[in-house]
């Protein structure tokens, strides 16, 4: 994508991946390897990260509620990454933070911009002015079989419970999924210089080892295998 700002003191990065694909359980990895090593992350996810968003996120994912048009969950997800941005992102970033971000700008491209019909170029004009302009400095993208991953994600709301589970696109069948997985990949195709793919099958360790590589150029302490 055009027009991305300079990445700023701080370095920021995204995870992303379709549910279940273990992004927040390797992002806790990370911080907590980071942290070893003397730096603290600051660990967020959109939506959410603010108190407002983390409101916007009770209303646009909770199962069975009344289903936002395509367009209001894009404005929705977009109006959150505003405030999120404002409130925390760049404020760590100025103050040169290593930011980890659990769903960023590519979440939207993937479900809304392809999933949801909507096109990349709706999502993108969205994106183009202060603050929504921020673009990641690397962006880890955990790929995983769709079918494994709504497994997995469905085991996970099973061991939570009902009422914490955050299903509106869990509800969604395997195509959608699919799409969104394949939207993914082209975006990690079309901007190799900023995405990984990993990939995300295997252990938690055997992906854990590849989210390492796959961030060794910027931080080299992570290419040390464990002892
Ligand atoms: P999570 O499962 O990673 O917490 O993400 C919550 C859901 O929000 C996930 O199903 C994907 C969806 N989502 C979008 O559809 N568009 C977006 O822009 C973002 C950030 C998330």
């Amino acid at each position: 994508m055009s027009g991305a700002r300079p990445p700023g003191d701080g370095t920021f990065l995204t995870f992303e991946g379709i549910e279940g694909s273990g992004k927040s359980t390797q992002i806790r990895l990370l911080a907590r390897r980071l942290e070893a090593a003397g730096i603290a992350a600051l660990v967020t996810r959109e939506p959410g990260g603010t108190a407002l968003g983390e409101r916007l996120r009770a209303a646009l994912l909770e199962p069975g509620a009344a289903a936002p048009s395509p367009l209001v969950e894009l404005l929705l997800y977009t109006a959150d990454r505003a405030q999120h941005l404002a409130e925390v992102v760049e404020p760590a970033l100025a103050a040169g933070r290593v930011v980890l971000c659990d769903r960023y700008l590519d979440a939207t491209l993937a479900y809304q911009g392809a999933a949801r019909g909507l096109g990349l170029e709706a999502v993108e004009r969205l994106h183009r002015d202060p603050p929504l302009d921020r673009r990641p400095l690397r962006t880890v993208l955990l790929d995983a079989d769709p079918r494994e991953g709504l497994a997995r994600a469905r085991e996970r709301n099973r061991r939570l419970g009902t009422e914490r589970s955050e299903g509106r696109f869990e509800e969604e069948g395997l195509a959608f999924h699919e799409s969104v997985r394949r939207a993914y990949l082209a975006l990690a195709a079309a901007d190799p210089k900023r995405f990984r793919v990993v990939d995300g099958s295997g252990t938690e360790e055997d992906i854990e080892a590849r989210v390492r590589l796959a961030l060794a150029d910027l931080f080299p302490f992570l290419a040390v295998p464990r002892p």
